[in-house]
């Protein structure tokens, strides 16, 4: 018989709770860059899952409120910080855009993370991966470096990444992904993520004995 820690049975039963709310799928923007790159192909992503039936929330940390910077946020959230934390707290499922900085996330999403609560925040939370670059390795270490932090987090990762390198030849001239093929693969995703969250519910409820 395998003991369970009381800690991770109320975990258990708050992940459970949640599945009682509706269906919300929220979009990170991972980057607080004015006129991003990230933010823009955020919002074609939103796109794909709004014509799924599945209209997402988008969580800009371009929007943070200024206070979450202050050093006394470790021990106390703003109050204007809450919106943000509690977007996390209740979606279904996080698709996470995140753009290469310094071979790595941008500071400001790790920060992110770091303000959120703990643990409570990613436990058994589906999360979905889209990273972009000006160069050519599409955020793929930014990807894996944030897989490991979700991972430490017991958040359930979906496999099925999209990563776009040189992401300035992507887009059209009002910033949007002009090849078919890359859309069709964000919409294969953005399916796939659906209904991975959809069988992580049930795993939820039948967690091993
Ligand atoms: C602080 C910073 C660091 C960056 N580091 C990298 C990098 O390591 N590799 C890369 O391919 N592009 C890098 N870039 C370029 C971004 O990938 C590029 O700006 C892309 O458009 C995505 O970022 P954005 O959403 O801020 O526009 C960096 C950009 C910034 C602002």
């Amino acid at each position: 018989m395998v003991r369970r820690n009381p800690h991770s049975l109320a975990l258990l039963s708050s992940a459970r709770a949640l599945d009682m709310l509706p269906f919300v799928m929220t979009i990170l923007i991972g980057t607080n860059r004015p006129g991003s790159t990230t933010s823009k192909v955020a919002a074609q992503v939103s796109e794909l899952y709004h014509a799924l039936n599945h209209p997402p929330k988008l969580l800009d940390l371009a929007q943070l409120p200024p206070e979450i910077f202050d050093p006394a946020s470790y021990d106390a959230k703003p109050r204007s910080f809450t919106p943000f934390a509690e977007a996390v707290l209740k979606s279904s499922g996080l698709v996470i855009v995140l753009p290469e900085y310094n071979g790595s996330m941008p500071g400001v999403l790790k920060y992110f993370i770091d303000m959120l609560k703990f643990p409570e925040s990613f436990e058994r939370k589906p999360v979905c991966f889209i990273g972009l670059s000006a160069g050519m390795w599409g955020a793929l270490r930014a990807v894996e470096h944030l897989q490991l932090i979700f991972g430490y987090r017991n958040a359930y990762l979906f496999p099925e990444h999209v990563f776009l390198p040189k992401i300035h030849e992507l887009l059209d001239e009002s910033g949007r992904l002009k090849d078919t093929a890359i859309v069709q693969r964000l919409r294969n995703q953005a399916a796939g993520f659906i209904e991975f969250i959809e069988a992580m519910k049930t795993t939820k409820t039948n967690p091993p004995a």
